[in-house]
């Protein structure tokens, strides 16, 4: 049976909206936000997670047969319309976290996609905002979406996040929900990217949800998706690297450091605590301390 004519996906459909809407914030990083449908149950819950507007199993599978940056050019179009694109919840959170900050004048979004975290930098930035991507489908589609007329001026920029075609122009960086697509090895690359296109002074900031429990429903539904990610990496060329497990608090914190980054963080009330009274989502507000400036691009 098609996975849409399912009695249970249709009738979980609602959820989806809801998703989308950001009234719910569980199809972001699931592990975070995450809990059973009203019934009890998770399986009907996450297959609801994809709308009708939303790509096909075999579409899925062709893309994650691809490379990272063909499978986003081949999702693009749906993109938004799949729990993958960072829900307006947790933008809205970290908006409002950003502008109790102070003022921005030259946001850049890193590995924007669709332009999620563009539409909160044309909110707090008065200059100017880039949004960069390796992904060329993607770059099309949040240029079509994201209004770019008037002030801050809105740029879209083609560019891998290991080798980034700026100086250090901006005074904030932000990032949305990709850093699974990085090895832990190429966090000291990336985040010596970052400082290097930061102002001195410049954030970068990102949020970062909580580990599920060990044992909890998400915890096995991660470590199967890592481990099939592994299998399949071991197997097919060209590798997708997408693992949901690597990105550590601990050792993010340390790499950030190492880069030249101090580094503070904050709860998002939003999400509220586990029971034990740790956050579920955390910001991240790395500061460059030192460097040069130079022009934004145009
Ligand atoms: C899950 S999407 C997130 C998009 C958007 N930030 C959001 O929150 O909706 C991950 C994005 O990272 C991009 N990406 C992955 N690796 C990249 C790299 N090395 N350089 C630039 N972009 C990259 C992909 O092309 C994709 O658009």
């Amino acid at each position: 049976m098609p996975i849409l004519a399912h009695p249970d996906v249709a009738k979980n459909a609602p959820h989806f909206t809801a998703l989308r809407e950001g009234r719910i914030a569980d199809g972001w990083t699931p592990a975070t936000f995450a809990r059973p449908g009203a019934d009890g149950r998770w399986g009907p819950k996450l297959a609801a997670m994809f709308s009708r507007q939303g790509p096909t199993l075999r579409e899925l599978a062709v893309q994650a047969l691809s490379s990272v940056e063909h499978g986003y050019d081949l999702l693009a179009p749906k993109f938004d319309h799949t729990p993958f694109r960072t829900p307006d919840t947790v933008l809205d959170a970290v908006e409002g976290a950003l502008a109790a900050m102070g003022d921005f004048e030259h946001g850049l979004d890193l590995c924007c996609g669709t332009g999620a975290g563009a539409e909160v930098l044309r909110r707090v930035c008065r200059e100017s905002v880039t949004g960069v991507d390796f992904s060329t489908g993607m770059l099309s589609v949040g240029r079509r979406r994201v209004r770019s007329d008037g002030q801050p001026r809105v740029a879209w920029v083609r560019g891998d996040a290991r080798a980034l075609p700026f100086g250090p122009a901006f005074d904030l960086v932000v990032s949305f929900g990709a850093f699974g697509h990085f090895l832990p090895g190429e966090l000291p690359g990336l985040f010596a990217q970052v400082h290097s296109v930061l102002r001195p002074g410049g954030r970068f900031v990102f949020p970062v949800g909580a580990p599920p429990r060990p044992a909890s429903p998400w915890y096995w539904a991660l470590l199967g998706f890592d481990t099939a990610m592994r299998v399949r990496n071991a197997l097919w060329r060209p590798p997708f690297v997408m693992y949901y497990r690597v990105f550590r608090f601990g050792e993010v914190r340390r790499e950030l450091r190492r880069a030249g980054l101090s580094v503070e963080h904050r709860a998002l009330p939003e999400f509220g605590r586990w029971p034990d009274g740790s956050p579920r989502c955390r910001l991240i507000v790395a500061t460059r301390m030192s460097g040069t400036l130079q022009a934004p691009p145009r």
